[in-house]
């Protein structure tokens, strides 16, 4: 159904971590060639949360800018999606909530579906929008990605939150109709309650990822979707960098175009550079490959851009969204870069520490060391309730 009406993203925020590891700090650990971190999966550093920073943590922060620019008004719903979740039965939104000062009258969920749940968040907050267009939505995707130690799947960590204001008439991308969508009951990527760390067949993750892309583009294509030249660049979800490019010579190929490594590299190149530094940031990460598109590229006015969203278990979507004219005057290019660039170096026995970091699970008073130098902290666990506070 055509609408008169453009609704999208308005604004878009995002935060990463106060500790950074350098893949040759893991590669010198554990002997393995640089090369296959840096070109085999793509990837040069992962950011590291300090033990006072989690998904809320940086969910304020990367929505607080949002905030200031914009005003609380109008805000009546909160979405946060996560996989990394902190409770089983609080949204991680509500303490964000208070972090920021909004209104009372507002709806706070959690949402999950591994890294495919801010997608869902964003088509909720369009269909929101859509009833009520004086509405606005803040979409916030926060996540700590986290494997065992010593497993092929420590290489690809990483933690970000993506904040989005969805509304109407909105600044930067308007989100498109239709969408294409695939579901697929695989066990490729799993977190069972008892577990800190995911449990993933990373083989079997990455030919689950590349069925998806081929069944949510074909639900796509039979839903009236745009056809693949149209397309100036594509946002894939990137658990490790090299992951969007097996995913679009995959695409390619089953839409007949043979692989053109050039076409490869001028539809994704852009996309990488915030993800190829901060890791996996799992539900967050197509929406950093969005930032980074954004932000770099030099002019995308009225150039449709391609979303494939996958996340494990699984469920996929590929849409489109339309930069709007004018869209570069609203970029936080510059607070992006510090977002990265701010981040301090940690070697591999600190990561290790932070990453063996848990509360103990008795209800005392458990502080927190001060480490971060964000705005947002947890301060404590106490009485088995978080404590966070603003610095
Ligand atoms: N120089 C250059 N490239 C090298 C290399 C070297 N010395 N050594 C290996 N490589 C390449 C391999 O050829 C491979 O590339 P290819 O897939 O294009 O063939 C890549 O580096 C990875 O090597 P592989 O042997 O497959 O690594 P691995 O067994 O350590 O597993 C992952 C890599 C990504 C599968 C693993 O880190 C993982 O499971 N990560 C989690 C995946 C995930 O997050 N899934 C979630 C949802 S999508």
């Amino acid at each position: 159904m055509a609408h008169d009406r453009a609704v999208g993203i308005h604004d878009l925020s995002f935060a990463t971590t106060e500790f950074v590891l350098a893949h040759t700090v893991l590669a010198e650990h554990n002997g393995t060639d640089i090369d296959k971190y840096h070109h085999g999966i793509g990837q040069r550093s992962m950011s590291v949360p300090a033990a006072d920073e989690d998904i809320v943590t940086m969910a304020a922060t990367a929505a607080a800018p949002i905030v200031e620019r914009h005003g609380s008004d109008g805000i009546r719903t909160v979405l946060f999606a996560t996989e990394s979740s902190i409770d089983q039965a609080k949204s991680a939104g509500i303490y964000v909530h208070t972090l920021l000062g909004l209104h009372s009258a507002t709806r706070v969920v959690e949402l999950k579906q591994a890294c495919y749940g801010a997608t869902a968040a964003l088509q909720f907050a369009i269909g929101l929008v859509r009833r009520d267009p004086a509405q606005r939505v803040l979409v916030i995707a926060a996540d700590v990605s986290k494997y065992e130690l010593d497993s092929p799947g420590e290489a690809t960590q990483g933690a970000a939150a993506v904040a989005m204001l969805v509304g109407a008439d909105p600044a930067l991308v308007r989100i498109e109709e239709p969408s294409g969508v695939f579901t697929a009951d695989v066990m490729d990527f799993w977190r069972p309650n008892y577990r800190e760390a995911a449990l993933v067949d990373g083989q079997e993750s990455i030919g689950a990822y590349l069925l998806a892309v081929q069944g949510s583009w074909k639900d796509y294509t039979e839903q009236g979707g745009r056809a693949l030249d149209d397309f100036a660049a594509f946002c894939y979800h990137q658990p490790f960098t090299k992951m969007a490019y097996k995913a679009h010579r995959q695409l390619l190929n089953h839409c007949g175009h043979g692989v053109d490594e050039d076409r490869v590299s001028r539809d994704l190149a852009l996309t990488t550079a915030y993800n190829n530094v901060i890791g996996n940031s799992y539900t967050a990460s197509v929406y950093l490959a969005l930032a980074a598109l954004l932000d770099q590229a030099d002019d995308l006015t009225d150039r449709a851009i391609g979303f494939l969203s996958y996340g494990s278990g699984s469920v996929a979507e590929f849409f489109a969204g339309t930069a709007v004219p004018g869209y570069r005057d609203h970029l936080r290019t510059k607070a992006h870069r510090e977002a990265i660039d701010r981040r301090t170096p940690v070697d591999h026995a600190r990561y290790r520490g932070l990453h063996e970091f848990s509360f103990p699970a008795d209800g005392g008073d458990h502080r927190t060391p001060a480490e971060t130098t964000g705005p947002f902290r947890l301060a404590a666990l106490r009485d088995h309730k978080r404590v966070y506070e603003t610095r």
